[in-house]
């Protein structure tokens, strides 16, 4: 696992955003795999940014996000579809009709994950998977006991998560106590992985994740089971990793080596 370590959330979103923008530049009909939460809202704005600037077009990308409520309408402003187009589809020049979500209403939930699963075949898979991380480990809406070869499916939301996006509602707001969101099992078909991480309230997780046992107690520990992840974390969610230092200095090795024979580590992957 590549694990990079900075200090402000500035360069991390910015980080994030040149992984995106190197990967749509050398494959315009990327499938992207995005995430929801505060934590990649940043990153959203330096694509914004770069596409206004004429740097990067979403003209020919496709995009899965990883969970969506159920139980409520994709206009309800609490709905994933409804924070995705505001925050970052409405600003780009990605074809609506490319972005997938989860159906939050859908006629037969328990189809719904199987229709997805074949959305994202069909698409071709996902070339890059954008995760954050809830403060208990889970990946999506994989909370810990989840079996690290789920699929795309109904879960019930962990009492913590509930509380941790209650801080976005307003008082006496109906908020879901189910989601539907890929399973840990797809998220590791993902070509290529990168997980967001800020703040010490992750610092825990972010631990148990990179260090820890793989394990279904902390569902973002399956990830240390595919072979091209980038976990890029500020220094406050890294604060209990045992090894930040050597992380640190790794990275500062690889920016080194960068500079003398390009990016040569770099598996080549998206053909
Ligand atoms: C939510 C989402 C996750 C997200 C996580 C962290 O419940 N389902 O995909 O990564 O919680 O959210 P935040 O970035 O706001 O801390």
């Amino acid at each position: 696992m590549e694990v990079v370590i900075l200090d402000e959330a500035q360069e991390i979103a910015k980080k994030g955003a040149t992984l995106v923008a190197e990967l749509v530049a050398k494959k315009p009909h990327s499938v992207l795999g995005l995430a929801t939460g505060g934590t990649p809202v940043q990153l959203y704005k330096h694509l914004i940014a770069l596409y206004q600037q004429g740097q990067i077009s979403f003209n020919q990308v496709q995009s899965f996000n990883l969970d969506e409520y159920l139980g409520i309408a994709s206009s309800n402003p609490l709905s994933y579809r409804h924070f995705m187009n505001s925050c970052f589809f409405e600003h780009i020049d990605v074809k609506l009709e490319n972005t997938h979500l989860p159906d939050c209403s859908p006629a037969n939930p328990r189809e719904e994950g199987p229709r997805y699963e074949q959305q994202i075949k069909a698409a071709g898979g996902i070339d890059l998977q954008i995760l954050g991380i809830g403060s208990n480990g889970h990946i999506g809406f994989n909370e810990p006991s989840s079996s690290l070869a789920s699929r795309t499916r109904i879960k019930t939301l962990a009492q913590s998560t509930i509380e941790d996006n209650s801080k976005l509602l307003k008082p006496g707001e109906f908020q879901p106590h189910l989601a539907i969101t890929m399973g840990i099992g797809t998220i590791l078909e993902a070509r290529r992985i990168l997980l967001l991480a800020l703040g010490e309230h992750k610092a825990e997780a972010v631990q148990a994740a990179i260090e820890g046992p793989v394990t279904a107690m902390c569902p973002a520990s399956a990830l240390q089971l595919h072979p091209h992840v980038t976990v890029v974390s500020d220094a406050a969610a890294a604060s209990q990793l045992e090894l930040a230092d050597y992380y640190r200095w790794v990275y500062r090795e690889n920016e080194e080596l960068k500079k003398e024979y390009g990016n040569f580590y770099e598996l080549d992957i998206y053909g």
